[in-house]
């Protein structure tokens, strides 16, 4: 079997610049430092699969979906897609991020359609009329069908997010790459998101790599849960999940196998979490520095830092 995606030994460093620090504030870094994000991971993403993603903030996970999407490339090691490598985005991978990112001045119909005003993936340029067909398509696949004509405004997030969802599937990639989607919803509304996503990956059989900070989400959604470590984000373990079907009337979630894995993934989880924790994992801060890359005896720092 060769796998659909293939990540072999992927390291990816930033480099952090020297900051000025803030306005009115003496010190901050005075060197260029070397941020690892992602520290020779390997994993293979099957065809067809739903792969589901956690680890800690901080650990790489965006880090590894802009690798996979071709918006930035490994510092060593191989990003592969379909056994070649990942050069640049492309109409094969499509992106769902955490926040809608619709044109608010485009109705629902003509957000999804953005996709089809190239070249179809027939390589032939649709028409006007079969875009706003395609898009009549995705938005009843998604649930919206008869909000082609609403403008973003007049939809609630969950629906945002469907158009979102649609759009990116209007164009017919073979991936799905998702970045927290569901993260800025009510608990009610992510869970029937889950369900209509689920339902769409059976019904469409895309590839789909979904990040998560919901444990609960990514035992729900996965076949398998892929723990990243805290910084440097190495990969910590792959969970098989194993639970009987989960669309249906049955609370899955109450069910004792998805409990178990539940507990399992918690606790990988949640170790790696405090290591984070432990070292004081911190974004890059606004002037540039990386507290947590660059260990400093300076109270000063360790001050701003904490701030
Ligand atoms: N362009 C960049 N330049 C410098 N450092 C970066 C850049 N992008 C990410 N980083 C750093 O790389 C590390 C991994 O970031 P990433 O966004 O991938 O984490 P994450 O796992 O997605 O976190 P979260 O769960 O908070 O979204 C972080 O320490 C982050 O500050
Ligand atoms: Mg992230």
């Amino acid at each position: 079997m060769t796998a659909k995606i293939s990540l072999q030994n992927v390291s990816k460093q930033f480099t952090v610049r020297a900051g000025k620090g803030p306005k009115g504030l003496k010190g901050g870094a005075k060197e260029a430092t070397i941020l690892t994000a992602l520290d020779a991971l390997s994993l293979d993403v099957r065809d067809g699969e739903f792969l589901t993603l956690v680890g800690p903030s901080g650990s790489g996970k965006t880090t590894l979906l802009d690798l996979l999407a071709g918006l930035t490339t490994p510092t060593s090691g191989e990003v592969l897609v379909d056994g070649r490598p990942v050069t640049g985005p492309g109409k094969d991978r499509a992106v769902v991020f955490q926040q809608y990112a619709l044109f608010p001045w485009r109705t629902a119909s003509a957000n999804v359609s953005i996709g089809l005003e190239g070249k179809g993936p027939d390589g032939r340029k649709l028409t006007r009329r079969e875009r706003a067909a395609k898009a009549s398509e995705y938005l009843a696949l998604v649930g919206l069908a008869g909000f082609e004509d609403r403008f973003p405004h007049e939809l609630s997030g969950g629906m945002k997010q469907r158009v979102a969802i649609a759009r990116s599937l209007a164009y017919e990639p073979d991936v799905l790459l998702m970045d927290e989607p569901f993260a800025a919803l009510d608990a009610q509304t992510r869970e029937q998101l889950q369900d209509e996503l689920l339902r769409i990956w059976r019904a469409t059989g895309k590839t789909i790599v979904f990040i998560t900070h919901g444990i609960d989400e990514a035992v729900y959604l996965g076949q398998r849960v892929a723990v990243l470590s805290a910084r440097p984000g190495r990969l910590k373990e792959i969970v098989d999940v194993d639970i009987p079907d989960r669309v249906g009337d049955e609370d899955i979630r109450s069910h004792p196998a998805f409990v178990e894995q539940r507990h399992k993934v918690w606790t990988l989880l949640h170790d790696e979490v405090r290591v984070a924790q432990d070292a004081g994992h911190r974004k890059i801060l606004p002037d540039g520095t990386a507290p947590d890359e660059t260990p400093t005896t300076n109270p000063s720092n360790h001050e701003r830092s904490a701030a």
